[in-house]
């Protein structure tokens, strides 16, 4: 069932049986993307964040594996325009996210896809479109909730 989350958007949920499907939700959603596009994914350990954004990276033709920069926080990807992925787990507070320059990065003329992106807090725009990947019936299930606008 579609519910309305946000007065100005609606939500779409998927329900994915794998990891492939769960990667052309994202595919399919980074053409619809534009340049300052904010991504934030919400969801647990091992929930498929990293996944989805192999997904995105496809959808944007950008090179290179793509790997969980936990440690590095940030990793850059080049494809039809820059995709930013960043790993907020070891981030407390949103004045450490803007310790290093995570505003610079959504204000960048790329897609930033923000893992454990609550930690951002306030720091996330309105139009941010937000990811919620929650664990299904089956071990390889997942329910993906994508909204637009803030966390409900
Ligand atoms: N439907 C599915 N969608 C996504 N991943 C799935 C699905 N079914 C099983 N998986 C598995 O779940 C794991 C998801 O790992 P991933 O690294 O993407 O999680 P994560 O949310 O980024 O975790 P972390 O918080 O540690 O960064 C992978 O091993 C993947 O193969
Ligand atoms: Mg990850």
């Amino acid at each position: 069932m579609n519910v309305p989350a946000h007065p100005t958007g609606g939500m779409i949920r998927h329900v994915t049986s794998g990891p492939e499907e769960t990667e052309a939700v994202a595919r399919a959603l980074a053409d619809e993307l534009r340049p300052g596009a904010v991504i934030a994914l919400h969801g647990q350990l091992g929930a498929g964040k990293t996944c989805f954004v192999r997904g995105l990276a496809e959808g944007l033709r950008a090179a290179g594996p793509v790997t969980s920069p936990t440690y590095t926080l940030v990793q850059e990807y080049e494809g039809s325009m820059p995709l930013y992925h960043i790993d907020l787990y070891r981030i407390r507070t949103a004045s450490e996210a803007l310790g290093f320059g995570l505003d610079e990065y959504m204000e960048g003329g790329g897609v930033t896809a923000i893992e454990w992106a609550e930690r951002a807090g306030a720091l996330l725009p309105p139009s941010t479109i937000h990811v919620r990947i929650e664990p299904g019936a089956t071990e390889e299930e997942r329910i993906l909730s994508l909204t637009r606008g803030p966390p409900c």
